[in-house]
């Protein structure tokens, strides 16, 4: 029998409902929230005002892309957390009633797993090429920046963390600092495409174990913005391509060089990298050719299930259904989600 999954995820500014059926997704409907642009990060008290808004019609819209009535579903699987508290409460609350109506399973779901887990994810129903167990997972995103050991679908272990900013917020504040919008991530990685990545160069932490540090970087690139801007006021405009292309490569390079010592350490051949700042054109070309060298597999995710989304969501849940791993409805989400 056919298990028919709809996941629902709104941890932070992404208001997203899928259907997965046997892994294969039918539907994947995000809803973005451009509202957060103007004051550049996420506004967590408009954030759940646009989830309450757009939850109802992403989910309906998820349902008639896969042609599923609502009634065919098996079980519902939410995004309990990490993420911002009134965001997650409109997706917990959804997915409660909802579960409760149709008489199916609730299943809550560890948003940081299911970025790892977006790897099963079948594209159709064919082969499809996933990772093996154990391999190690790099999961860099706005939010989190870590190294995970995954020996099964539903048993990770984290062996390295950032200590204070995720590389996605490095990007995120330095695209502030030179005035781009919310979030700079994507648009450094646009506009370093054409720039030269050694035209500037800017210290990198020294941390000795598998852990990441970015607020230093941080502080550094506003100090270095804010004195070349003395000097010459039209400094960001005249070197803004190289300006991203290096601090992009050096946010990149921390994450390869943890990702080398923990594939080294864990002499782990089978890598992986999730979350939205997998989507980095640098960082993926970097892990092919890291790749080749190192005689590692790699799995690099496409890019629509990079950033939040919910047939992550949807996916995980499928293998929580299969070990009938359900939730009361007494659950209530949770903002510090550990991957454990
Ligand atoms: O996984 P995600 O959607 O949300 C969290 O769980 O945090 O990740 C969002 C982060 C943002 O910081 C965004 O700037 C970053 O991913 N991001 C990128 C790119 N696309 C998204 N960073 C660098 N290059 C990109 N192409
Ligand atoms: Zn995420």
């Amino acid at each position: 029998m056919s298990i028919i999954i709809l996941g629902i995820e709104s941890s932070c500014d992404d208001t997203s409902a899928a259907v997965v059926k046997d892994r294969v997704v039918l539907s994947n409907v995000i809803a973005n929230q451009d509202i957060h642009k103007a004051y550049g990060g996420v506004v967590p008290e408009l954030a759940s005002r646009a989830h309450q808004q757009n939850i109802i019609p992403v989910v309906a819209q998820a349902l008639s892309i896969a042609k599923v009535q609502k009634s065919d579903i098996n079980g519902i699987a939410f995004a309990r957390g990490p993420g911002l508290l009134g965001s997650l409460l409109v997706g917990t609350s959804f997915a409660k009633g909802f579960a409760l109506s149709y008489n199916i399973p609730l299943i809550e779901v560890n948003h940081l797993q299911a970025h790892i887990l977006t790897h099963f994810i079948k594209e159709n129903s064919g082969y499809n090429n996933h990772p093996r167990f154990p391999f190690l997972c790099l999961l860099a995103s706005g939010g989190h920046t870590q190294l995970v050991i995954v020996s099964d679908y539903l048993k990770m272990e984290m062996i390295g963390q950032t200590i204070d900013d995720a590389a996605g917020e490095a990007f995120d504040k330095c695209g502030k600092i030179i005035g781009l919008p919310y979030p700079g991530g994507p648009l450094i990685d646009k506009f370093a495409k054409q720039g030269n990545k050694n035209a500037f160069s800017f210290t990198k932490p020294k941390i000795s174990d598998l852990n990441f540090s970015f607020s230093g970087l941080k502080t550094a690139f506003l100090y270095f913005i804010r004195d070349n801007i003395k000097k010459n006021t039209n400094f960001i405009e005249q070197n803004k391509y190289d300006i991203c292309a290096s601090v992009q490569c050096t946010i990149i390079d921390i994450l390869i060089d943890k990702l080398i010592k923990a594939a080294e350490k864990t002499r782990i051949k089978e890598i992986a990298v999730a979350g939205g700042v997998s989507a980095n054109s640098h960082l993926r070309d970097a892990l092919l050719s890291e790749a080749k060298k190192r005689n590692w597999n790699i799995f690099i995710p496409a890019l629509e299930y990079t950033t939040d989304n919910a047939a992550m969501i949807a996916i995980t849940g499928y293998f929580k259904y299969l070990k009938k791993e359900f939730t009361g409805q007494d659950v209530t989400p949770v903002a510090k989600l550990m991957i454990e």
